[in-house]
């Protein structure tokens, strides 16, 4: 959508390990004048990365609007799950889906932002052809109640196996990864001599798809020998998924 706008992008690298480079982000808002960032603060897709409380605070504070994408949030697989706050601030609109913590066919999200922005998004006419059916609003106003807990309770148990079984089974393959404290993905470095693009045309031939690195990129072309891994499948879709792979090497 934003390439189609002609909106100029400017990647910000992102890794489990180091986190955000908010050197090169302030960098962006003085010397390219940088107005909005997009950012998942909470185990980042694909990467999973997680960003320190003191980080959240430096963004708020710089002259920007920041999207705070919070799909993520609730499915933190640390025990006991962490307690970093909310990337907050007047220049920060946090967004949020149920599709990952409940249910992936429940397409209802939300924007939490200052009550001018709110009106306004109301009184805009794609409001009405963006929103999600009554009936579909209804069920996620039941879920996100009082039952979510155990829903969050019963998703996290499941995605912590279901990593932690995908890691097990990448141990011997040579390519590495960061074991994500949370999301619902690994992201592998398949080493300089793998082009994700490759692989995954290959894995497709075979049934099994996968998005390659560039596709998470600004650029289209950076992150070429990343891959990602989802881990919302069952831990035997999980077995035949990394034979398949493997074999597609
Ligand atoms: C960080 C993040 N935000 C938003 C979305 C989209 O969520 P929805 O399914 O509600 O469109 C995704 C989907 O992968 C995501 O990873």
């Amino acid at each position: 959508v934003l390439t189609d706008r002609r909106t100029r992008l400017l990647p910000l690298p992102v890794s489990a390990r180091h986190g955000w480079d908010t050197t090169r982000l302030a960098d962006a808002v003085r010397t390219h004048g940088a107005r909005i960032a997009y950012l998942v603060p909470d185990f980042q897709n694909p990467t999973g990365a997680h960003m320190d409380a003191t980080t959240r605070a430096q963004v708020a504070r710089l002259p920007l609007t920041v999207i705070a994408d919070e799909t993520m949030r609730d499915l933190d697989l640390r025990t006991p799950p962490g307690s970093e706050p909310h990337l907050a601030g007047p220049g920060v609109i946090q967004i949020g889906s149920a599709s990952k913590t409940v249910w992936s066919g429940l397409r209802v999200g939300w924007i939490r932002a200052g009550a001018d922005l709110v009106r306004d998004l109301r009184g805009n006419p794609l409001q009405a052809q963006l929103s999600p059916p009554p009936l579909e609003q209804l069920i996620a106003c039941e879920l996100l109640g009082d039952g979510l807990d155990e829903v969050l309770t019963d998703r996290r148990t499941r995605l912590r196996a279901q990593r932690d079984h995908l890691a097990a089974l990448l141990a011997d393959t040579g390519w590495t990864h960061d074991l994500a404290d949370g999301g619902l993905s690994l992201w592998l470095h398949l080493g300089t001599d793998t082009k994700a693009t490759d692989l995954a045309a290959r894995a497709a031939r075979r049934g099994l798809a996968l998005t390659p690195g560039p596709l998470f990129a600004a650029d289209r072309a950076t992150l070429a020998h990343h891959l990602r891994l989802p881990s919302t499948a069952t831990p035997d879709v999980l077995t035949r998924a990394v034979r398949l792979l493997r074999e597609s090497l």
